[in-house]
């Protein structure tokens, strides 16, 4: 078996948001810390989307583990699922996007090899190898001279 066409929706939730397959917990990569915001309506629309996607029998190497496995943090206040309410207001929604879209996971300082958006919060740093040449996510901060101000000069 292959994919998760078996999985209930309850297994599938717990995946998606708490990082947790029936047998263990997912490796970090997988960053349900940024998905556990997820309204309950969203999370069921995403179910939805993977209960549509054609199955594919693919054969994938073992996984390899090594080391613990700690989860990594959430953004400040998008640890527990929004509400309907919660995404009327505007900076709770910026909050909530925020979450999912992932910014913080590449823009926060890393603490031990993993941002930590609870300490280093959008500080940036994150080196990206690419092709073209190395790429540093920026500090997205409200700072006024480092962070994202209009007029600030490259460096
Ligand atoms: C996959 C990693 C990644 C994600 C996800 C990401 N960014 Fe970025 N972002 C970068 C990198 C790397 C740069 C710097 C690119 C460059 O300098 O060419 C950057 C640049 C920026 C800049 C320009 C700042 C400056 O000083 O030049 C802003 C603003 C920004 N990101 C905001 C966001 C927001 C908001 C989100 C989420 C909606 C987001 N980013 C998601 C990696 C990411």
């Amino acid at each position: 078996m292959s994919g998760v066409g078996a999985w209930s929706d309850a297994e599938l939730r717990a995946a998606i948001v708490e990082g947790r397959d029936p047998k263990s917990r997912l490796a970090p990569v997988m960053p349900s810390d940024s998905y556990r915001a997820l309204t309950p309506s969203d999370l069921d629309a995403i179910i939805a989307v993977l209960r549509k996607t054609p199955p594919v029998d693919s054969r994938l190497p073992a996984q390899e583990r090594h080391g613990a496995l700690e989860p990594r943090n959430s953004i400040p206040g998008a640890e527990r699922p929004f509400s309907e309410t919660e995404l009327a207001n505007p900076e709770r929604r910026g909050v909530y996007i925020a979450s999912l879209a992932r910014c913080m996971g590449c823009h926060s300082g890393e603490v031990s090899g993993a941002p930590d958006p609870q300490r280093r919060l959008g500080e940036g740093g994150k080196v990206f190898r690419t092709p073209a040449g190395a790429a540093v996510a920026s500090n997205i901060t409200s700072h006024p001279t480092k962070g994202v101000v209009p007029g600030r000069t490259m460096s």
